[in-house]
């Protein structure tokens, strides 16, 4: 991207369950010509590919073997990147109400966080990205300059859970990711928190935006006008 020169930029946005954080991250990405990358959609490939494979999520060990054998890519396309384990793309399941059920078990492996970790720094190697996530800022780029912690209270996010029609125990994984012992959710102590409960997507993204601006990162106005008219 000319406007940065070599230099390939990494905006982390964390935060609990039904935060907002998708529709933010991926807004600004577009808007900003970034690639998008869900970090918790590969834990959720990962979670499905187990699930297929019977192994069931307290199997640690089976799961940390079984992991070395399977081929995890990250894959960008249309601006997204995607996981593909096996040469399978399972972006159809990624919500299904077993991947809610067992997905911070599985992700509070040591083993599955190396792999996931590196797999994101496989998709930043060479491209502006956002990537949205629970560890993003505090642990996988700690360096990032450009951190978010995106919240909404209680009530707002199993209202929007709900309203997505899904069967997710937000409350359960928010208690399981805040409490385990490998990178659990925290607000990085340099990110810039927003509330979300009470404002829309277009406010965060522009409050974002300007964050941006003021910690240094050149944004020009025809990058930003272009893409958000082009939507
Ligand atoms: O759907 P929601 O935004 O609630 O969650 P998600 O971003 O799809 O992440 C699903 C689960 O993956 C989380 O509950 C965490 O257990 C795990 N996760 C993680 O441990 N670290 C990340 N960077 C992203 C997700």
């Amino acid at each position: 991207m000319g406007s940065y020169a070599s230099q390939h930029c990494v905006i982390a946005i964390d935060g609990p369950a039904a935060s907002g954080k998708s529709s933010v991250a991926r807004k600004l990405a577009r808007q900003l010509g970034f690639v998008y990358v869900n970090s918790g959609a590969i834990y959720r490939a990962i979670t499905w590919h187990f699930l297929q494979t019977k192994i069931r999520p307290e199997e640690s060990e089976r799961i940390a073997e079984s992991l070395d054998s399977a081929v995890l890519t990250c894959v960008v396309r249309e601006g997204e990147a995607r996981i593909v384990v096996d040469d399978v793309d399972p972006a159809l399941h990624l919500r299904d109400d077993r991947v809610n059920e067992s997905v911070s078990r599985v992700s509070k492996l040591p083993r599955v966080r190396e792999i996931v970790s590196q797999r994101l720094h496989d998709c930043a190697e060479g491209r502006d990205v956002v990537i949205e996530g629970r560890d993003i800022g505090s642990v996988v780029f700690p360096d990032t300059p450009y951190k978010f912690y995106i919240d909404a209270s209680p009530e707002v996010r199993l209202q929007r859970r709900a309203a997505q029609g899904e069967r997710d125990e937000i409350t359960v994984r928010d208690r399981d990711d805040v409490s385990r012992a490998v990178s659990p959710l925290v607000k990085a102590k340099d990110a810039h928190v927003i509330d979300t409960s009470y404002v829309t997507v277009e406010q965060v993204v522009t409050e974002i935006i300007t964050r941006l601006e003021q910690v240094g990162l050149p944004i020009s106005d025809v990058q930003i006008t272009d893409r958000a008219l082009g939507e």
